[in-house]
């Protein structure tokens, strides 16, 4: 039966370049500093839309010609917050967008028996509570890790989150969405569905395990 979830609330990026890049990341025979190096650039890529909706103002400047009025990004404070490890692998795509911005750090492993995540470590801006939280991690899957990260989150008082991911399952896009009211999720793919390792199908394997070469 079709899993389903509010698409209302996913943004897929799919843009030409975005699907190029994936499916040499999904290529087995890709090695670890090309999959690394492609991990940064579709975050950065995704990180376009993760900002669409950040405010503008005016702002005046002379040109070499005359003066004008351009906009400027206003009062929008971010943190970017890796779920360890993967997740580090998009921090840098992310911070080449938006230099300011503080990282947190969540450190979440996913037992292999249960798949169930165990928080080990949690590190963010004292003023978390005043920043857009941008959540980080390659892979969505059964979504364990992700509510985990949301609630840690929440917990410390962030308040406005975003989840970006590079490939989702069906099944995680559903967890996280109706355990979480208003999280929006940006993603680079939807894949076919979980193994019975709880692996998303076609997937990349181990995100975290190909970007460190830990295979
Ligand atoms: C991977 C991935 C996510 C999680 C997704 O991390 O980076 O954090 O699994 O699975 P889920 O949606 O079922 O929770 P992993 O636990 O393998 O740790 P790693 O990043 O240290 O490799
Ligand atoms: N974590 C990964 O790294 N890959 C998957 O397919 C699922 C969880």
């Amino acid at each position: 039966m079709a899993i389903s979830y509010d698409a209302s609330r996913v943004t897929v990026v799919d843009h030409p370049l975005v699907q190029h890049k994936l499916t040499i990341m999904r290529d087995k025979n890709t090695g670890t500093k090309q999959f690394r190096e492609l991990v940064r650039e579709l975050a950065l890529f995704e990180g376009y839309e993760v900002t669409r909706d950040f405010p503008l103002a005016d702002r005046e400047v002379e040109t070499p010609i005359c003066r004008t009025v351009g906009k400027e990004i206003s009062g929008r404070k971010v943190a970017i917050v890796p779920i360890l490890r993967a997740g580090l692998g998009m921090v840098d795509g992310m911070l080449d967008l938006i230099p300011s911005a503080r990282v947190g750090h969540i450190g979440m492993e996913r037992d292999e028996t249960t798949h169930e995540p165990r928080e080990y470590y949690f590190k963010v801006p004292h003023d978390i509570n005043e920043r857009t939280s941008i959540i980080v991690d390659p892979m969505l899957a059964t979504g364990g890790s992700a509510i985990d990260a949301i609630h840690a989150l929440k917990a410390r008082g962030a308040r406005d989150l975003k989840l970006a991911v590079l490939i989702a399952a069906p099944e995680g896009l559903a967890a996280v969405l109706a355990d979480d009211p208003d999280i929006h999720i940006y993603t680079c793919a939807i894949d076919e569905c979980l193994n019975e390792n709880a692996y998303i199908v076609p997937g990349l394997g181990d995100a975290g395990d190909r970007i460190f070469g830990t295979l």
